[in-house]
């Protein structure tokens, strides 16, 4: 019998072709203090793509200097940067892949002594020195986002994921819990979703209506109805698949008792009611059975698989036929695996 994950599904008008996507797994420690690639990337995502994903996301790139999450990150913030992309796609592309790349500013998660939060925060004596964005900081921030989209094209990747979700700069701005703001970006809900929409439109606007555009959707910030405001606003304005992550927010929905995954996945599950476009679901997903069992369902459109991936390349492929894989051990906080030895 064919297997579900075996299912192609269009983003965008683009035929992935199964129901497996990698999630942006950051590998610290593989790039250079200058967003250059220290590990080869084109192996380590094109053996994925070798095992049978259907869709990559390459991990967090970030749109500026300043906006790194981690001192050794790819970047994607100059020309420069356009060919280690272009070797990824070229990879993921012969295998029959499907590849993106997330677009990312830390906000007041950057490394770097003085770095950008969307409001004043206290700081305690000898902290970090944070900068409250100006509408300046904020026309240049989308500026970034829009000429990193472009670097994302011009290397022939089918597109991007804009980074909404992890406690990063667009999700300070939508939760209201760091957003204190008072004016355009600020305060009302509308407000507050104003900037993560603005981008994604001016992406669209650049990049054209043949480039997928992915939104790492942080749920919870801060309730559920407002999430799904914001997704359908997003849908609105040009993404197409929500990729679905944890946000700033407390857990504000009970997950069923026979719901057998963790709440993060249970938000994908639930988000997905609320849009027309594809949604991803993350979170656990270790053994294909699992991967079957939300699919067959019909409780999601794809199923994001990361660390198993990581300890298996080829996940997807043995998954698709019924062979054993080689079991991940969902270590924590940064996970062993990889490729030739390196590890993230
Ligand atoms: C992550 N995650 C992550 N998320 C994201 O949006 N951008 C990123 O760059 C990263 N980087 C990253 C690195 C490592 C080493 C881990 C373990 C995780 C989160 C990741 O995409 C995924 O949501 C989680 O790993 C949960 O899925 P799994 O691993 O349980 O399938």
């Amino acid at each position: 019998m064919a297997s579900v994950i075996d299912k192609p599904i269009l983003i965008n008008g683009k035929e992935v072709k199964n129901r497996i996507l990698m999630p942006p797994l950051v590998c610290f420690n593989w790039a250079d203090d200058d967003g250059f690639e220290t590990v080869d990337r084109q192996r380590h995502y094109g053996l994925r793509a070798q095992g049978g994903t259907g869709l990559i996301v390459v991990e967090a790139a970030a749109v500026s200097k300043e906006g790194r999450l981690a001192a050794s990150q790819l970047g994607i913030w100059k020309d420069e940067h356009i060919p280690q992309f272009a070797k990824i796609a070229q990879e993921c592309h012969k295998h029959g892949a499907k590849v993106v790349v997330q677009l990312v500013h830390a906000g007041m998660k950057s490394v770097g002594d003085k770095v950008f939060v969307p409001s004043p925060i206290k700081t305690e004596e000898n902290s970090k020195e944070y900068t409250p964005m100006t509408l300046e900081d904020i026309q240049k921030l989308k500026e970034d986002f829009i000429n990193a989209a472009i670097r994302a094209q011009k290397a022939g990747l089918d597109g991007v994921e804009v980074h909404g979700a992890h406690s990063y700069l667009l999700n300070q701005f939508t939760s209201p819990l760091i957003n204190k703001r008072d004016d355009l970006y600020g305060g009302t809900m509308e407000n507050r979703f104003r900037l993560p929409l603005e981008i994604v439109q001016e992406i669209r606007k650049a990049c054209g209506q043949d480039f997928i555009i992915s939104y790492r959707f942080g749920v919870n910030d801060p309730t559920f109805a407002e999430d799904k405001h914001l997704a359908q606003q997003l849908e609105k304005l040009g993404v197409n698949i929500l990729n679905v992550s944890n946000g700033i927010g407390i857990k504000n929905l009970e997950v069923p008792q026979d719901f057998p995954f963790s709440f993060i996945t249970y938000m994908g599950v639930e988000l997905r009611k609320a849009v027309n476009i594809p949604v991803a679901c993350v979170f656990g997903i270790r053994e294909p059975k699992e991967a079957e069992y939300l699919l067959e369902k019909d409780l999601i459109d794809m199923v994001a698989v990361g660390r198993a991936l990581l300890a298996d390349p080829n996940w997807t492929n043995k998954a698709i036929k019924g062979e054993a894989i080689n079991l991940c051990y969902h270590c924590k906080p940064r996970c062993k695996y990889s490729v030739d030895g390196h590890t993230c």
